[in-house]
Order: C-alpha cells, then sequence, then structure tokens
C-alpha cells in the first residue's frame, strides 16, 4: 500500500499542490472539497497526465473524508481566498468556520496526521487547527515563511542579477504586513546582503517581499497566488515524507522560544518524519527581535478575534 497525502481544498493552491505531489510519484493523493464535481474533475484531469508524465499513485476526488482515512499529512488550504482590497485580516471569521469543521473531519479519519496549514489568515489558522485538533505541537505547522523567503530571495536575486540558488534568507513572523526578513541572515554566494545593496534598497525589497501576496492579488484580481504558495507546501511535505530534517522558516506553536509564549509565529524550525522537530533559535538583532514581537502582536490580535 502507498502512503497517503490529503489535500483539503480544490481550488488554485489546493489543485496545483495536488499536482506537484502526484508528480512526485511518491504517495497516493487525496483531494477534497466541497463543491460537487470540483476534486473529481481535477483529480481524474491530473491522472489523465499521469501516462504521459508517468506516475502510477492514485489521485482521488472527493466530497466526502471516509476517502482520507490514514493520511500522512493533511494540507488544508481550505477558506476563501483574499479578494481584491481585502486584507488576509478581514478572512478571520469566516475562515474559522470553514476551517473548525474541515480539522474536525481530518482528525476524526487521520488522528495520526501531520496538519500543514495553508488557509489565511495563516497563523491564526493554524493557531485554530492545533487548538481543534487537539495534537501536539510536533504534528501542526503552517506555510507562510518558504513562500515569504522564496518571494524575497526572488526579488534579491533579480536586483543583484544573480541565481535565486545562491540566495539564502529567512523571513520570519507572521504572515502578514508584519513578516521580518532578517537581513543578518540574508546573504547572497554567502556574502551578507548589506556588503551588496544600500539600506534604501534593502528596505525597497523588504517592502514588496511584506506586500508579495497583496501584489499578485491585485494582477490576478480575481483570485490569490498558487504557484509559489504550492511550491512552497511541497517544499514542507518532501522534508517530512522523505525525513529530510530541513530546516525551513514555518509557522509553529511556539512555548517560550524567542520569548513568545503560547501562539503560532513563523520561525525557523526542523521538519522530518515527526513533523516539526526543532525549533530553532536565531541570534536577532535587537530591533529584529522587536520586529517579531510585534509580529506575534498582531497574530494574537487574530486569535484574539476568534475567541479560542
Ligand atoms: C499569499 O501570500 C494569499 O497569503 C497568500 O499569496
Amino acid at each position: 500500500m502507498r502512503r497517503k497525502i490529503t489535500v483539503v481544498g480544490a481550488g488554485m493552491v489546493g489543485g496545483t499542490t495536488a499536482q506537484r505531489l502526484a508528480e512526485r510519484d511518491y504517495a497516493d493523493v487525496v483531494l477534497v472539497d466541497i463543491v460537487e464535481g470540483l476534486p473529481q474533475g481535477k483529480a481524474l484531469d491530473l491522472l489523465e497526465a499521469a501516462p504521459v508524465l508517468g506516475y502510477d499513485g492514485a489521485i482521488i476526488g472527493t466530497n466526502s473524508y471516509e476517502e482520507t482515512a490514514d493520511s500522512e499529512i493533511v494540507v488544508i488550504t481550505s477558506g476563501l481566498a483574499r479578494k481584491p482590497g481585502m486584507s488576509r485580516d478581514d478572512l478571520v471569521m469566516k475562515n474559522k468556520a470553514i476551517v473548525q469543521s474541515v480539522v474536525e473531519s481530518v482528525v476524526h479519519y487521520s488522528p495520526n496526521s501531520i496538519l500543514v496549514m495553508v488557509a489565511n489568515p495563516l497563523d491564526a489558522m493554524a493557531q485554530l487547527a492545533l487548538k481543534v485538533s487537539g495534537f501536539p505541537r510536533e504534528r501542526v505547522c503552517g506555510m507562510a515563511g518558504v513562500l515569504d523567503t522564496a518571494r524575497f530571495r526572488t526579488f534579491l536575486a533579480h536586483e543583484l542579477g544573480v541565481s535565486v540558488r545562491d540566495v539564502q534568507a529567512y523571513v520570519l513572523g507572521g504572515h502578514g504586513d508584519t513578516m521580518v526578513p532578517v537581513i543578518k541572515y540574508t546573504t547572497v554566494g554567502g556574502v551578507p546582503i548589506d556588503k551588496l545593496l544600500s539600506k534604501d534598497d534593502i528596505e525597497r525589497l523588504v517592502t514588496r517581499t511584506r506586500k508579495g501576496g497583496e501584489e499578485i492579488v491585485n494582477l490576478l484580481k480575481t483570485g490569490s497566488a498558487y504557484y509559489a504558495p504550492s511550491a512552497s507546501v511541497v517544499d514542507m511535505v518532501d522534508a517530512i515524507m522523505l525525513d529530510r530534517k530541513r530546516i525551513l522558516p514555518c509557522a509553529v506553536y511556539l512555548q517560550g522560544e524567542y520569548g513568545i509564549n503560547g501562539l503560532f509565529v513563523g520561525v525557523p524550525a526542523k521538519l522530518g518524519a515527526g513533523g516539526v522537530e526543532q525549533i530553532i533559535e536565531l541570534e536577532l538583532a535587537p530591533e529584529e527581535q522587536a520586529a517579531l514581537k510585534r509580529s506575534a502582536d498582531a497574530v494574537q490580535e487574530l486569535v484574539d478575534i476568534m475567541k479560542i
């Protein structure tokens, strides 16, 4: 029997995530959505691509959760996407109801799974998932840092005319306007970024990174980003499924690390077969530590709105 991964939400992020996972060919993929026909249609389309691309796993589209039973990882993308003019935070109450019922169903059928949250507002939805699932913190994480960091790396690489592969960075904090690109750990070919770009240029790229999701929403007009988000999800799923012990920035439940207690915030974490196997505490500059605290406060405000 193959290993199984479930993707909840067959919209653009969910569908693209299912595609990337199917093409990896290391697990069966179950795609779930409440819209009748949507997950079935996308799953069939993906299956019909299999002979061309050469993958053999099962891809099941369904409106119910029975088929998700015993998934090792469940990626939860369900919820409304942002529309132009709408902040991630406007989404909080709308998506709370959706995510709560999804997590209840997921946990019923896959009590040993690892949850990778993608629904926005990301950190608050991860907090909700931890609460509703009753899972230990090792088995609930959120995808945002990989995406935010990828955006920052893209902008830096283009600015400097170098390969994205040679730009290393960490964007920490909540997935919102308060996210914290850590300049001290941003290097290009090992050279610290502040030796290569002026303060103003760095600040311009940091601002663009903070507004990276919004930039795509404004261009697309009818939805939000999905290629980079799904690539980022799959980076995390690979780390867990293949026990890679990757150190990736992701939303994890802090219990005193970075001086933050009882809250999901984006920080570097080691992802492997056990889920979040370790939280890495970087040494931050005082202003970065303060920015991380402000970002955590913004997440706390959303958690307070949900009253969980
Ligand atoms: C993004 O950053 C919408 O949060 C999503 O693209």
